[in-house]
């Protein structure tokens, strides 16, 4: 191998007393005491629109972090332009020079950068110290390091040869530009999202969540700083009605890269479909989209393991992981016991100001996501078909907070046991313990997603049952653990049906997508 063979970035405690811990409190306090204006980057230039948003910390949203300029038509099309330019020089690059940039951001990020994209990551999106660390700092290393390693071993595969015949294959980007479109809920999901194409030689127009702009506008500064080229990336905020309709309907678009809900990426299939006979060529689109993720138990499940997993895998990060549980299946034989354990340990969740960092748990992302847990809970409450285990408060006045709630229901078929939430509601269902496959295949058709699920059982014909059953119900698979925390390099993430193209984030399969293969034979 020509590059460094990468190694899981170590994730770092911030104990009490250590250095760590101080340089992190410090930035904290910085960042907390300097309002930001955030401009657009087209070109490598700040562009100022003056129409304004509002980036404010979700557990104190009077705090205003600082204001972000949106952009519309004109910048789109400036974006693009800027795009187009440089896409020439860039994919003419030796690929080792491309890279470089991308060790380099990784290299910046393990050393000064890692306390400010941890800390606007825990300010402006509301993760604990733990939390943002996996995400900002070591899943965003790992994505920059690992893909580096993915694209040089893509570059390997070449075709056979024979005397007289030279056969050879060129990976060159898609032509065209790139459109990555990035969600709230990881700084990691959405450094990559526009870094893996552009890796790949490609060059992009990044817009990302509105409430995420914030650790948005630190990425921008980190890749300028790692020494990406102007124009590679253009950072473009707005929304998808004002960037994102216009840049689908661009004739130039060559592929999208998204993580965000299952409506919008219907919606940007819809358009991209509608402006079909525009396009110079057909656009790749990869999305990693919505979830229902499930925890099911089988009657030999270890019932402690078990508790752990369904509180640490749909409350931390306040259930806004993608991969977050959000539906459980447990067994009668071991109710009792998982129930005296949920009820005890979510209790006493600590929850509040992540600056805090004893805390376990931050505020929802925004109003409308508290609203939608609130009403998801209320009707609960007042519903014959389910009650409310433990958790259910909901306090707005500071931050969106949401106690984490366990909702236990007779009815598998029960609305929050079905759709999306995105936010700390856990659905469980306790079904007779005989009826272990007829479970599985509950499990299977409950929801239209495919994301993550776990199964917990210490019988193995259970387990293979579980994976033969729910072979087609997650891209991401758990046997005994909980269903979030995938690891680049370890875990490929994505998943199937309305969750996504599973084109496997932090792997080779997602940088296929990026490359436009020319095959070239030559004879003597
Ligand atoms: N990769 C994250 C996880 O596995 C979700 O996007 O939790």
């Amino acid at each position: 191998s020509r590059v460094p063979v990468p190694v899981n970035e170590p994730v770092r405690g911030y104990a009490p007393g250590t250095a760590e811990r101080a340089s992190l409190k410090r930035a904290l306090a910085d960042l907390s005491a300097n309002r930001v204006e955030m401009p657009l980057v087209i070109d490598g230039r700040d562009v100022h629109t003056g129409r304004m948003g509002q980036a404010v910390m979700p557990h104190r949203h009077a705090h205003v972090l600082g204001t972000f300029h949106q952009g519309g038509a004109a910048e789109v099309d400036a974006a693009i332009e800027a795009a187009l330019r440089a896409r020439r020089d860039w994919a003419a690059l030796p690929w080792e020079a491309r890279a470089a940039v991308f060790l380099k951001a990784a290299d910046l990020l393990q050393g000064p950068y890692r306390d400010v994209l941890n800390a606007a990551t825990m300010l402006g999106q509301s993760k604990t110290c733990h939390q943002a660390e996996i995400d900002s700092a070591c899943e965003l290393i790992d994505f920059f390091r690992f893909n580096v390693a993915f694209y040089e071993q893509l570059l390997r595969e070449q075709p056979q040869s024979s005397p007289g015949m030279w056969n050879r294959m060129e990976h060159r980007p898609l032509e065209g530009f790139v459109f990555a479109v990035s969600p709230f809920n990881f700084t990691s999901i959405a450094g990559n999202l526009p870094t893996a194409p552009a890796l790949c030689g490609n060059t992009v127009v990044w817009k990302p969540a509105s409430t995420a702009v914030y650790s948005a506008h630190f990425l921008m500064k980190l890749f300028k700083e790692a020494g990406l080229p102007d124009g590679v990336i253009n950072l473009v905020t707005g929304s998808g009605a004002d960037v994102g309709d216009p840049v689908l309907a661009h004739r130039q678009l060559a592929g999208v890269h998204f993580t965000g809900s299952t409506p919008v990426f219907h919606r940007m299939w819809r358009t991209v479909g509608a402006n079909i006979d525009r396009y110079a060529g057909y656009p790749r689109l990869v999305g990693e989209t919505g979830g229902k993720d499930f925890i099911v138990a089988h009657a030999s499940a270890d019932p402690v393991a078990l508790a752990t997993a369904m509180i640490r895998g749909a409350f931390e990060y306040q259930g806004q992981k993608c991969s977050a549980a959000s539906r459980a299946y447990v067994p009668d034989t071991l109710w009792p016991q998982v129930r005296d354990a949920l009820v005890a340990q979510v209790d006493g969740i600590a929850m509040g100001d992540v600056g805090e960092f004893s805390n376990f748990m931050g505020a929802v992302i925004d109003a409308a996501s508290f609203e939608k847990q609130r009403s998801a809970i209320e009707e609960a409450r007042s519903s014959p078909d389910a009650s409310i285990l433990v958790g259910g408060a909901c306090d707005d006045s500071e931050g969106w907070f949401v106690r984490p709630t366990v909702i236990v229901t007779t009815n598998p078929a029960y609305r929050t046991m079905c759709e999306e939430l995105f936010g700390p509601v856990l659905t469980v269902h306790v079904y007779q313990a005989p009826h272990w496959v007829e479970t599985l295949d509950v499990v299977d058709r409950t929801s239209p997603y495919a994301l993550t699920g776990a199964i917990f059982a210490q019988d193995r014909y259970a387990i293979e049952q579980g994976l033969d059953r729910l072979r087609n119900a997650a891209g991401n698979f758990y046997i005994n653990d909980k269903p979030t925390g995938a690891v680049v390099g370890q875990q490929p993430f994505g998943g199937a049906r309305a969750s996504g193209t599973n084109d496997k984030a932090g792997s080779l399969l997602n940088l296929l997508r990026w490359i436009s293969p020319r095959s070239i034979k030559e004879t003597f």
